[in-house]
């Protein structure tokens, strides 16, 4: 048994130590919002924080968590209340298929909390590792501009910050 901090709760997980943590989020904890694309680490659709950090779930061992704070996409916002985010990529319909955007959204989750203002190249720099196949790039960047203005002027919630929802 391991103890896994998520979206604020704690989980007893019965989980090997080299068990990737996107199988115990989706399979153990019925987390899906992050995705099985790769599972090498090279497609981004498995994105979550970790401690702030993006990390891509599906090369990352339980054995690295104990005492870590994971957050997931259900751990920002619901659908009556989305967190801003979620809002922006909405607004700016920035999802075709959607395969990849929870991914995409946790790591300019993660960037905005550490620039709040980050320019286009940062933000392309930032995504670079995330595959999306139906090319809705603009729209994408037009998001997490969107999100980091929302961001600005909301009251973000302590979720967003990687803490209790
Ligand atoms: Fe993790 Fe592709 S599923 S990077």
């Amino acid at each position: 048994m391991m103890t896994l901090k998520v979206n604020g709760r704690e989980h007893q997980v019965d989980a090997e130590a080299d068990t990737p943590l996107l199988y115990v989020l989706r399979d153990d904890l019925k987390l899906n919002a992050a995705k099985y694309g790769c599972g090498l680490g090279q497609c981004g659709s498995c994105t979550v924080i970790v401690d702030g950090k993006a990390v891509l779930s599906c090369v990352v061992p339980m054995v690295l968590l104990e005492g870590k704070q994971v957050t997931t996409l259900e751990g920002l916002g619901t659908i009556a209340e989305p967190a801003p985010i979620q809002r922006a990529f909405m607004e700016e319909q920035a999802a075709q298929c959607g395969y990849c955007i929870p991914g995409m959204m946790m790591r300019a989750q993660a960037l905005l909390q550490k620039n709040s203002k980050p320019t286009d190249e940062q933000i392309r720099a930032e995504l670079e590792p995330h595959l999306c196949r139906c090319g809705t790039h603009m729209r994408i960047l037009r998001a997490v501009h969107r999100a980091a203005r929302l961001m600005d002027t909301a009251d973000v919630s302590p979720a967003a910050n990687g803490s209790a929802r």
